[in-house]
């Protein structure tokens, strides 16, 4: 059976740089509190014209060029993200178009902030089974135009950033590989975190019948604490498990990416594992939560800034929406 590595990876996030303290311009809110309950300091905005498949497509060049591959060697696509450019198709084939591939299969995955290492488990099995050689696997998501900028939608509004990150996975020649991928879910608190609309439970014309129904389930709904426990229980959980998978214990990560979603949460899972400040990456400070982009981005900076070398047994790890949770371990 044949073994996968990630290849190369690359991240685009878009130059309009939103400080916390532009937001107090929009809604009742401050710089400390945001600071002080989430760790962000700034996001990045799209302008107008931006769309999430061509964030994508700018991560994938960067992915692309760092694996040294032609893009004409990419033989499959996963694209994750929950704010795909329309409804249908998924954003996975709009990938395909503009960044000229073959007519290779595209597939989108929908599972929130869990969603680049659902992908990044699909990638590895398909690798594994020896039906493709490289796979683009990117996170990409547009939340600021979807956001509830008014104060009852802030603690959500605060949070969210746009981005994109992408990796190419690709069979291993050498030491490097995915060790292992665990993939859950818990829909019983789907509406704990949600965009309920436009969807099928919402067909246009029930909005029309009953005009109180066009109102917040456009905007993402968070039971905030809820979520946060929910994290703080499933990241450690799944952690330990792709350790135990690996017959590895916490001192052997040399680092750990956790999806960004609030820098107390990542904060708390470092104490409770006891790991050392240095074997943890952060960057939610700069972008804020941008769900299924946030592991790519965060790998690539991490890897830009050198810090992760080759042999180095890096474990990344997401909760997010669904619930649904998931980590990958990696020898890099
Ligand atoms: N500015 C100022 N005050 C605010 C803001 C804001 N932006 N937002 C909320 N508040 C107020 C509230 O009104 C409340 O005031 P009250 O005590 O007078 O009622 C107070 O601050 C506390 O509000 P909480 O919502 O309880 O704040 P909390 O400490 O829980 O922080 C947060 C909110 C940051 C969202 C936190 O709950 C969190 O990070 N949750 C987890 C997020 C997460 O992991 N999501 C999963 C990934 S995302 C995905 O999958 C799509």
């Amino acid at each position: 059976m044949s073994r996968s590595k990630i290849k190369g990876v690359g991240f685009y996030v878009p130059d309009n740089i939103i400080k916390n303290s532009d937001l107090e311009n929009l809604m009742e809110t401050t710089d400390e509190w945001i600071k002080e309950r989430t760790g962000i300091e700034e996001r990045r905005w799209v302008k107008d014209d931006m769309t999430t498949s061509m964030m994508g497509a700018f991560a994938a060049e960067k992915a692309i060029k760092n694996s040294n591959i032609h893009k004409d060697d990419i033989d499959f696509i996963i694209f994750a993200t929950l704010s795909p450019d329309f409804y249908f198709p998924g954003s996975g084939v709009l990938l395909q178009h503009k960044l000229k591939l073959k007519e290779v299969g595209a597939m989108d995955i929908r599972n929130q902030c869990s969603g680049f290492i659902y992908g990044l488990s699909v990638a590895d099995q398909y690798i594994k089974s020896g039906m493709y050689n490289n796979i683009l696997v990117v996170g990409s998501e547009i939340h600021s135009g979807g956001l509830d900028m008014s104060n009852s939608g802030r603690s959500v509004s605060v949070i969210f950033g746009d981005g994109a990150g992408a990796a190419i996975v690709s069979k291993s020649d050498d030491n490097s590989e995915i060790l292992s991928t665990h993939l859950h879910s818990q829909g019983k608190f789907a509406e704990e975190l949600a965009v309920k609309k436009p969807a099928t439970t919402f067909w246009i014309n029930k909005i029309i019948e009953d005009p109180s129904e066009d109102d917040k389930g456009y905007f993402p709904q968070m039971n905030g604490n809820f979520v946060f426990k929910s994290a703080v229980q499933r990241f450690e959980e799944v952690i330990i498990e792709a350790l135990n998978h690996s017959n590895f214990c916490i001192e052997d990560i040399d680092m750990l990416i956790t999806h960004q979603a609030n820098l107390r949460i990542s904060n708390y899972i470092r104490k409770k594992l006891n790991l050392d400040k240095k074997k943890v990456f952060n960057n939610i400070m700069k972008y804020g939560n941008t769900t299924a982009a946030s592991i790519p981005i965060a790998l690539s900076e991490a890897i830009e800034k050198k810090k992760i070398k080759k042999g180095d047994i890096v474990c990344l790890a997401a909760f997010g929406s669904g619930f649904t949770w998931a980590s990958a371990l990696i020898r890099w």
